[in-house]
């Protein structure tokens, strides 16, 4: 009889078809306009669901975007995972910086390009099809599984940390799995331990009620965007070093023994510049790139908005400016108390020759956890058995706040098991997932269902 694996190996290109269908949804959660696709992308991920063999699929509504959950609760003495994922995906521009086309999904020298590729439907998928090679092989699962998959992750889950929180009984589990991060690098699998949070903000000033002609009212008024980059300027030191008072108060230092493993990792720093195309790498003194990037807390400008953008010259005083900003933040920080930094210091430095409006836009708890645990011992094994590797350990500098939400009410350790690569361009133009991380990242789910199955429940 076909085994579980040849179903997945003989599956191949179905799995690029169907997956293809996936990412041609534009689910863009922050833009309004997108609402529909975002409906709809629910729907077809409940449908994927019901289709291998989930049981009690719901599309849950919630005051934002749809929940969808399903089940399979047909193993009694056996751990149940919880697997969270998210089927929104971030916005595409810049749109001309695409070789194909964002919702088109295209192979290329073994990866598929497309918004979502990677961040998080390509994972989502990954998950369904094992799950589908057991049902369809075996007729069952070696463990109980419950399915969230959310709509609202890239804009801060918004309601899922309620959604958590009233269904604390229907979503008991063992375990929280995760695929919605990148391993170490190419041929290098990771278990990821720690995830940084976020504090999310939009400044506006206003300096006029109108644009103003900048001969006639020039020397007479301040200009709102040359005062918002005189208060960013203020944010940080010129070593890297975050001027807010009170911001590294809760900064956990690293341990020894951390560091050395961050540096006992295949990091080549070199290459590591050449491909982001920087002519420096810059941040935190006294600390190493890996070292910043994973467990110390930053702050960065994310956009800016003012005054005359197009062709040629226009002399004006622009009559507001804004900018995005948003602070990394790592154990054990809290973000509601930065934000109430960031927000003294802000209307500190800001001068009141403008008016000043700050917006929290949202926060999210860092999350680290032990990794001795037996659910973390059984997904190394799961990632030796599929990629013929044993995973290293990992943190990471994006954010998952849910991780945190989910711990504190459900009390689940957490495996976050993610096959993504640090240059699939999440969040960029040119998004893709590598077929063959996908594939092995299939038989390693499946592995993974196994090794926690041999666990008692
Ligand atoms: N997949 C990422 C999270 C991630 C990125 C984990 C890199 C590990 C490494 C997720 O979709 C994401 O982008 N999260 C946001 C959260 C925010 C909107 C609250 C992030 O990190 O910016
Ligand atoms: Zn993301």
């Amino acid at each position: 009889m076909e085994t579980v694996i040849d179903f997945i190996h003989t599956s191949r290109d179905r799995y690029i078809s169907e997956l293809t269908e996936y990412l041609a949804i534009p689910s863009i959660s922050a833009l309004p306009d997108h609402a529909d696709d975002v409906g709809r992308c629910a729907s077809w991920t409940a449908a994927a669901l019901g289709r291998v063999g989930l049981e009690n699929v719901r599309l849950i509504e919630t005051a934002g975007n749809p929940v969808v959950y399903a089940d399979w609760l047909n193993a009694p003495s056996a751990p149940t995972i919880l697997f969270y994922g998210h089927y929104d995906v971030q916005p595409v521009d810049p749109l001309d910086q695409w070789t194909s086309p964002p919702f088109e999904a295209t192979v290329r020298e073994g990866e598929i390009y497309a918004r979502g590729a990677v961040d998080d439907k390509g994972q989502i998928f990954m998950h369904v099809k094992a799950v589908e090679a057991c049902l369809k092989k075996t007729g069952r699962l070696p463990v109980n599984m419950k399915f969230i998959i959310e709509g609202e992750e890239e804009i801060g889950s918004t309601h899922l940390d309620g959604f958590v929180r009233d269904r604390k009984e229907d979503l008991a589990a063992d375990v929280l799995v995760i695929s919605d991060s990148p391993m170490f690098d190419r041929g290098v699998p990771s278990l990821c331990y720690g995830l940084r949070g976020l504090a999310y903000f939009q400044i506006d000033l206003r300096g006029t009620s109108r644009d103003l002609h900048s001969g006639s009212f020039g020397g007479a008024v301040a200009n709102p965007c040359f005062v918002l980059s005189q208060v960013l300027s203020k944010m940080k030191d010129r070593g890297g070093r975050v001027k807010i008072p009170g911001f590294y108060d809760d900064v956990r230092p690293l341990r020894d023994e951390e560091r050395e493993a961050f540096a006992r990792l295949p990091f080549n720093e070199r290459q590591y510049r050449t491909d982001l195309g920087a002519p420096k790498l810059f941040g935190e003194r006294d600390y190493t790139t890996l070292e910043r990037v994973w467990a110390r807390p930053t702050f960065e400008v994310n956009g800016l908005l003012s005054g005359f953008t197009g062709d040629g010259a226009k002399t004006v005083i622009p009559a507001v400016a804004m900018a995005k900003v948003s602070m990394r933040l790592v154990p054990d920080q809290q973000p509601d108390t930065v934000a109430e930094l960031f927000e003294t210091y802000l209307k500190k430095v800001t001068p009141n020759t403008v008016t000043l409006e700050v917006t929290r836009l949202h926060v999210g708890k860092p999350w680290m956890t032990e990794f001795d645990n037996p659910f973390v011992k059984a997904a190394g094994r799961a990632i030796d058995r599929g990629f013929g590797r044993t995973p290293v350990f990992n943190r990471e500098g994006g954010s998952i706040p849910v991780v945190s939400t989910f711990q504190e009410v459900l009390g689940l350790p957490t495996v976050l098991f993610g096959v993504g690569l640090p240059d699939e361009n999440a969040h960029a133009p040119n998004e893709k997932l590598n077929l063959s991380n996908f594939h092995n990242g299939i038989i390693a789910s499946t592995f993974l269902y196994e090794e926690i199955g041999k666990l008692s429940g």
